[in-house]
């Protein structure tokens, strides 16, 4: 007897213990969700298995089928399996199963449910939003070979038999690229979209114009491209987007629920378009381009109304081949703008941005302005916002020293700024929005990537990549079920997922130690 009963508990234990190593190797889901509940055992993608659709609209079953054609080109290359997509509400044994029926409201536009049992994966949403986030995480899922480009034998695509609830902290997750100071081809920024969007990033912000070039076709203005986009910082040749093209990354960016912003920095970061037009300057003539990385040297002219003509035209050309409610107008480092002119000039431009039906964003100081209110968003890049508290504007919280994913890691990070100190990947997941504003005013965070000293690929990589993880994590998951002793271990897992998605990402030793 008391042998059985040694053999029982030591069965029982050996069971507990299974499952709990299983969830320990189960878990690590970067954003993580905010329930993850796990079974015993696990379900088997196999060659036979499809991705059944239906939406409680027709409309929505056409939205749901781009979802399952985004989550099928992400399956397909390494599994082998065909994944034929299916209409209807009916799924046999062994399928996927991608609806919108039965979704309950307080998931919000992006919330989701992933049931996993022996029979099949169920996505259950909202809005079809909320399967697109579902479909990221059921990526996770799966054993990290799925994210290699070809083929995998030998394995078994096993997901863990489990219930996930989820749903965003924040509803703006935004990433910055500034493809002002070097530019950065169509393709390029659509890989940052794509790569971004597995952590559930829902906004992407262009950063536009600068100082150094002008990076999108303004028919009206063809010179602000043939001349203000001729180069870059270090003199290179610059380019710019023509109007098709930058339809084509909003379009791209859509398919995987990413909002792109634009953005046309104002009164200052403007030698690019003062250079390709005389009629902008005091003297009638064009300024020289300028290729170095000084700031705050250059301003449109505030009290002049062919600026604001120039101006309004511009965001009426953008306005109708950019869906986003936004258009960000800059705003930052004004230095050459008397205070008085610059207020008068943000708060005309505002309106501007208002009047094609925007709403603007604008860096700090724009809420130091009296002609700025609530309608405006502030993007907080240096730590103060008390403008913005007093008028109850919402804020994106982007502050320099925390989020800026072009300061160095380390002082011995080759390229990069290093003037808001260094960021390492721990520094950059330790804080929260409401260190540094209100709960009820922050819509969220960004983390932008500045590229003065910034030129290619595997170096916009390795500064973004591991940061924007912890960003993400920022963003979806609430303050309280965030530590970075747990984080840690979790984005130590996610090393193999950037590795077979070929991330040139920084390899920390301290996360990574061999
Ligand atoms: C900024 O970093 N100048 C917004």
């Amino acid at each position: 007897m008391t042998g059985f009963i040694v053999v029982v508990a030591f069965i029982i234990i050996a069971i507990a213990y299974k499952d709990v190593k299983a969830q320990e190797n189960v878990n690590d889901i970067i954003p993580k969700p905010l329930s993850f509940e796990k079974g015993v055992g696990e379900f088997n993608i196999t060659n036979d298995t499809s991705i059944y659709i239906k939406g409680k609209t027709e409309k929505e079953t056409d939205e749901i089928n781009k979802v399952a054609e985004f989550i099928k080109g992400k399956l397909q290359p390494s599994t082998g399996f065909e994944f034929k997509i299916i209409k209807s509400d009916n799924p046999p044994e062994g399928n996927i199963y991608l609806t919108t029926i039965g979704g309950e409201e307080v998931q919000g536009d992006e919330g989701y449910k992933i049931i996993t049992d022996n029979q099949g994966i169920k996505i259950i949403s909202f809005k079809p939003e909320g399967i697109s986030r579902g479909v990221q995480t059921l990526r996770q899922l799966l054993p990290s070979d799925i994210e290699k480009a070809t083929v995998v034998s030998n394995i078994k695509w096993t997901v863990p038999i489990s219930t996930i609830d989820d749903k965003p902290e924040y509803s703006y997750r935004g990433l910055m690229i500034d493809v002002a100071r070097h530019f950065f081809t169509e393709d390029e920024v659509k890989r940052q979209i794509d790569l971004a969007a597995q952590y559930k990033i829902n906004r992407v912000h262009l950063h536009l114009s600068d100082d150094q070039g002008w990076r999108l076709e303004i028919k009206k203005y063809p010179d602000l491209t043939l001349i203000g986009g001729s180069t870059e910082v270090g003199g290179g040749q610059g380019g710019y987007y023509t109007q098709e093209q930058f339809k084509e990354i909003v379009e791209y960016a859509k398919d995987r629920y990413v909002e792109i912003i634009p953005e046309f920095d104002m009164p200052g970061h403007t030698n690019a378009a003062l250079a390709s037009y005389g009629f902008l300057n005091p003297d009638g003539e064009r300024k020289p381009l300028y290729t170095g990385t000084n700031v705050g040297f250059s301003s449109f002219m505030t009290h002049d109304e062919k600026t604001y003509e120039f101006i309004d035209d511009v965001i009426k050309e953008v306005s109708e081949i950019s869906p986003s409610k936004y258009f960000h107008i800059g705003g930052d480092e004004a230095e050459a703008t008397p205070k008085a002119d610059y207020d008068y000039f943000v708060g005309r431009v505002a309106k501007i941005a208002e009047k094609y039906g925007k709403t603007p964003i604008g860096w700090d100081p724009i809420d130091t302005s009296p002609e700025i209110n609530s309608s405006v968003i502030l993007q907080n890049w240096k730590d103060s916002n008390e403008a913005a508290r007093k008028k109850n504007m919402k804020m994106i919280i982007s502050i320099a020293s925390k989020a800026y994913l072009d300061m160095k890691y380390n002082e011995s990070t080759p390229y990069g700024s290093d003037w808001a100190g260094y960021i390492p990947v721990e520094t950059a997941y330790n804080w929260d929005p409401t260190d540094f504003a209100p709960k009820n005013l922050v819509l969220g965070i960004e983390a932008p990537l500045w590229t003065e000293n910034i030129s290619t690929q595997d170096q916009m990589d390795y500064m973004i990549y591991p940061r924007l993880l912890g960003y993400a994590e920022i963003g979806w998951t609430p303050k309280e079920e965030r530590n970075w002793s747990e984080y840690k271990v979790r984005l130590q897992k996610q090393g193999e997922r950037m590795m077979n998605e070929e991330i040139n990402y920084y390899k920390d030793p301290t996360i990574w130690s061999n």
